[in-house]
């Protein structure tokens, strides 16, 4: 697939990588300068390239929208046009400072997020790991137990792209139903930040849902 990056930090950085190195076409735009998204599309040793947002969406299948919560208008104004575009997006809608999330309980960022731009189909994925786990999710992709990535979205087309590139990326996909479950998963990211980032033994926190039968 055609993959454009919006947000190429710890997650768009990242992911875009990873996708790169497993056989898709990715665009990196969106950072503070040009230099780094060229460092990411050479370091990725695959077919990747730098651009601007509108560059990385033109020719995409797929956007991955990966910026702070703060960043979205920006990052949408100079993408332009996402009619009809698979939106990806792994942002959560953090305050400036990270300590909360601006919207919760009876509506999601993903939800706010399909509302600004409604001729797209966003699907909410990847922001319930923290970015430090995706390397080694994907260096032990070939393992038969896979770490889950929970999903949700109102499209099945898309939501199948979606769980394509999160087992492309090493995790099995769980497809947690509707848009509106990001209430829901939206704040389970949060839980895992605290447990990655607060807890003890490190930030590479993924985790597994087992159906346990006995
Ligand atoms: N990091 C995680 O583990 C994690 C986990 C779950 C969800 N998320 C969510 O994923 C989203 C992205 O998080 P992240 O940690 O990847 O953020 P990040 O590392 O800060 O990446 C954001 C990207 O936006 C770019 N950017 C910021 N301001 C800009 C500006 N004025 N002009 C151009 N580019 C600008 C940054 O450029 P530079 O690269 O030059 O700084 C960076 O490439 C957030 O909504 C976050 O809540 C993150």
């Amino acid at each position: 697939m055609r993959i454009g990056i919006l947000g190429s930090g710890l997650m768009g950085g990242k992911l875009g990588t990873i996708l790169a190195r497993a056989g898709h076409e990715v665009v990196f735009s969106y950072a503070r300068t040009e230099q780094k998204l060229k460092r990411l599309a050479r370091e990725a040793h695959a077919n990747a390239r730098a651009g601007t947002p509108a560059d990385a969406a033109r020719d995409s299948d797929v956007v991955l929208l990966a910026v702070h919560w703060s960043r979205v208008d920006d990052v949408l104004h100079q993408t332009g046009n996402l009619d009809g575009k698979i939106i990806l997006s792994c942002s959560l809608p953090m305050s400036a400072d990270d300590t909360e999330l601006v919207i919760a309980h009876t509506a999601s960022g993903a939800e706010t997020l399909a509302q600004m731009v409604p001729q797209a189909r966003v699907v909410s994925a990847f922001n319930t790991v923290p970015s430090e786990v995706l390397f080694g999710v994907f260096a032990a992709r070939r393992r038969a137990k896979k770490p889950s990535l929970i999903f949700c979205g109102d499209d099945k087309r898309s939501k199948r792209v979606a769980a394509r590139l999160i087992g492309d990326v090493g995790f099995e996909p769980v497809d947690v139903g509707p848009l509106r479950m990001a209430r829901y998963t939206e704040p389970f990211a949060l839980l895992i930040a605290q447990i990655a980032y607060e807890g003890k033994g490190g930030p590479e926190i993924a985790y597994r849902f087992e159906r346990f039968r006995t």
